[in-house]
């Protein structure tokens, strides 16, 4: 299969993982002869610093002319005093919203060989963490109206919170198939006893449960499942929210999972066309230093060819390398315990592509 992807490395620990993800692109299209035509592309403070802007229109175009695109993460402090609406972060949300990603995947699994990176105590994890969360990527309070402005002397800052009776129903639609594909479970995380959004969230929710009567479903306040998450995480199975909640609630699960560098992300819309990158950012602090972990980003090509080009086994075969390279004992930085096998970002990648090479 012949497959166009727009590879969008960005900043900070962008490039050195992203080559890995790319490494291990690599080795499948021999393996299964596919043809992936990548196009590496300024996004981020690289291209501000190049274009002036962190995400040029013919890098937008490219993307909507590809069939996926790899993205590593944008930012860093050398941008943090740029002019707002040229941030880095606002290439992200301009490219998410001009693609129609409205989908944003994150699943949270514990690998079990990874069950010592978990902060949580072994009664709390002994069944297991596996769930998927699904954040609303294009609405809510990260695409209102924002103003600041002074009156009567004192400053005042706006942030409107909007959503539509469509935008919520199509999350939602996503999330109860996601569920029928796995454990049949939903939990819909809101805070509709304060806010308007939340109560008509929660409205087209329970119309939707209705029609899927074979998902189990349940309403949690924001609040409480942020607690549940701690509490009970293998209660989970697929979780949906609006976008910043779902934000910070998947900062929270990506800790359970030993490392958030292990955690991959798809964010897809009514295309085919979906957007995959690690749920980690640009870590300036780590940069060039080749010590970060590529998993997230490697486990985000597994998704890409799942969700976008339909290659189930690929899939399943980088996902099956990692956990193979983990269960031989090989760790990053981030993950390394004593007693185990310390590689640096390249060599993890190495090990990854091999186990891909000689396993089927
Ligand atoms: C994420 C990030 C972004 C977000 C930032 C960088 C704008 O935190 O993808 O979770 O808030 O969506
Ligand atoms: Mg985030």
């Amino acid at each position: 299969m012949n497959k166009k992807v727009a590879v969008l490395k960005g900043d900070g620990i962008g490039p050195e993982i992203v080559n890995e993800g790319l490494k291990v692109l690599e080795i499948i299209e021999k393996k299964f002869n596919h043809k992936f035509e990548t196009t590496e592309l300024y996004f981020g403070g690289a291209s501000i610093d190049k274009f002036g802007v962190p995400l040029t229109d013919d890098t937008l175009n490219v993307c909507k002319n590809s069939d996926a695109v790899l993205l590593g993460a944008v930012g860093g402090p050398k941008w943090d005093n740029v002019d707002k609406e040229k941030r880095p972060e606002r290439g992200l949300l301009k490219i998410r919203k001009e693609l129609g990603l409205f989908a944003n995947l994150r699943p949270t699994k514990l690998f079990k060989e990874l069950k010592n990176s978990c902060p949580l105590k072994e009664d709390i994890i002994k069944n297991g963490i596996d769930f998927v969360m699904l954040r609303e990527l294009t609405g809510g309070v990260y695409f209102g109206k924002k103003e600041t402005k002074v009156i009567d002397g004192f400053a005042v800052a706006t942030d409107e919170m909007r959503y539509d009776e469509n935008e919520i129903r199509r999350i939602g639609v996503i999330a109860f198939e996601t569920a029928i594909k796995r454990n049949k479970k939903v939990a819909s995380i809101d805070k509709s006893n304060v806010l308007d959004t939340s109560k008509l969230w929660r409205k087209i929710m329970h119309e939707l449960s209705e029609k899927y009567s074979d998902v189990e479903y349940e309403d949690m306040l924001v609040d409480s499942a942020s607690m549940q998450i701690i509490k009970n995480p293998s209660r989970f199975d697929v979780v949906v929210t609006e976008n910043m909640f779902g934000d910070i609630l998947s900062d929270e699960a990506s800790v359970l999972a030993g490392s958030i560098g292990t955690l991959p992300s798809a964010s897809l819309g009514k295309t085919k066309l979906g957007l995959y990158e690690p749920i980690h950012g640009s870590a300036p602090d780590i940069a060039g230093l080749n010590i970060s972990n590529p998993i997230g980003t490697v486990l985000s090509v597994a998704m890409m060819l799942r969700y976008s080009f339909d290659m189930e086994s690929e899939a399943k075969l980088i996902e099956n390398a990692v956990e193979k390279v983990l269960a031989d004992g090989y760790r990053t930085t981030d993950l390394y315990v004593e007693g185990t096998k310390k590689l640096s970002c390249s060599e993890m990648g190495d090990k990854i592509a091999s186990a891909i090479e000689y396993n089927n």
